[in-house]
């Protein structure tokens, strides 16, 4: 069959490496894809939620299959795009209806969902420009630090961790009044912080049904030691090595199992990946948010241990019968570290010539922002590309993509030199 994946990171690039393999697959099509998906299929010069655009394309190359990387067209509801035009509606479409996305495209919606389903997360409460003075009050019944959330999609910025009282209100007011998100923070949700140790689960649902993939971990601040920044990413491994068989049953039976019983009784179509972000306080793992794809870069640490056809998963999804397949896991650790233009998540430059890629022979590298213009490969973005690997431990994995990385260069490179500090024995 004929497939496209949406998207253009290192998460489409590691999807793209996964999908190209399977035999299922004939011709294979990325939109708008980058550097290093190009090197595996056909790059598609279409924006992700240019619906018209795809769907010409679509019936162009007579796709069959559409797996989607990022949130943005599935908020804007491209699966429900093409459920309504009879053009389309045979086209299996990998990610969740409008309806469903809203997990991640409203985190009130998020909240009320976690709460209707006693799913564990942390207290809240949402509040909106008229009852600012509510949110004053709310603020000052909880203890610092203070965690307040734009309600909306704020390409992974609407979220602040205040230990100032005052300086909460002034960002509640900043948010709701002065529209610091825009859109996205017209509703902002107030919550309990919860202080514990973070990982990421993955399932695969085909509405029904529902399989566990590997867990990741991912270290979002830029700097050393979890200082810093937030980014969008800035290396992951998986397994994590504390999620034993004790806490992922409790994940399980508490969170997983109640997350897709509750799609079936909210009537939310969902075929796709769900992507948990938990935090675990005292062993009891609760909520912190949904997504309603894959992590990146968490995907490519998570996909490269995924052994099974990818392409036969999708396809039991948009059959319902996820049930029938057994998905096999490699054993083995896999960590990805992100090479980032220096500057980075604050003003950079782009269009640095990046070399020695051609030398890296123990690890994958897949690329983000990086393009090919006459055969040179130039950086195009923050988070540039992500190199991964295998190894017996997180130790072992992670010396090898650390040796890979001494072979690339670019102008004002940056990366962490810590992924996994906090987990090896
Ligand atoms: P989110 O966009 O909801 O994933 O939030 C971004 C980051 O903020 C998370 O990865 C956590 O590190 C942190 N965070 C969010 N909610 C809480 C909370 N209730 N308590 C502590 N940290 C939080
Ligand atoms: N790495 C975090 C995310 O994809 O949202």
């Amino acid at each position: 069959m004929n497939i496209l994946i949406l998207g253009a990171g290192g998460r489409e690039h590691a999807f793209a490496w996964k999908i190209s393999q399977s035999p299922l697959c004939k011709e294979l099509f990325v939109a708008p894809g980058n550097s290093g998906t190009s090197t595996l299929a056909t790059n598609l010069n279409i924006s992700v939620t240019d619906f018209e655009g795809i769907k010409k394309h679509v019936l162009v190359y007579k796709i069959n299959m559409v797996v989607v990387g990022p949130e943005d067209p599935l908020v804007e509801g491209i699966h429900d795009f093409f459920l309504n035009d009879i053009e389309l509606n045979h086209v299996a479409v990998i990610g969740p209806q409008k309806a469903a996305a809203q997990l991640e495209g409203s985190k009130e919606f998020a909240k009320e969902f976690l709460l209707r389903h006693e799913i564990p997360t942390a207290a809240y409460k949402s509040f909106t420009k008229k009852s600012l003075e509510q949110g004053y009050l709310f603020l000052e019944s909880l203890k610092a630090p203070y965690v307040l959330k734009a309600d909306g999609l704020a390409a992974g910025k609407g979220v602040l961790i205040l230990s100032d009282i005052n300086e909460a209100k002034e960002e509640l007011k900043s948010m709701l009044v002065d529209s610091k998100f825009g859109e996205a923070s017209t509703k902002v949700v107030v919550e309990e912080f919860l202080d514990g140790i973070e990982l990421s689960c993955f399932v695969l649902t085909d509405g029904k049904n529902y399989k566990i993939l590997p867990t990741a971990k991912d270290y979002k601040r830029i700097g050393e030691g979890d200082k810093g920044l937030n980014t969008g990413g800035m290396g992951a491994i998986s397994p994590v090595p504390f999620a034993g068989p004790v806490l992922l049953s409790k994940i399980e039976n508490r969170i997983i199992k109640p997350t897709i019983d509750g799609l079936v009784k909210d009537n939310l179509p969902y075929k796709g990946f769900i992507f948990i972000g938990l935090i675990v306080v005292d062993n009891e793992p609760l909520v912190i948010e949904y997504n309603v794809r894959m992590g990146d870069p968490e995907t490519e640490a998570v996909l490269p241990r995924i052994k099974t056809d990818l392409v036969e998963v999708f396809q039991a999804i948009d059959n319902e019968s996820l049930d029938e397949i057994q998905i096999e896991i490699d054993p083995q650790t896999a960590v990805t570290v992100m090479l980032v233009s220096g500057g980075y998540p604050e003003a950079y430059e782009k269009g640095k010539q990046i070399t020695g890629l051609e030398d890296i022979k123990e690890s994958m590298v897949f690329h983000a922002g990086a393009k090919n213009v006459a055969g040179t490969i130039l950086t195009s973005g923050g988070r540039v590309m992500t190199v991964t690997s295998y190894g017996d431990d997180l130790r072992s994995a992670l010396k090898t993509s650390y040796k890979s990385i001494e072979s690339i260069r670019f102008e004002a490179m940056n990366y962490r030199t810590d992924i996994g500090f906090d987990l090896q024995e």
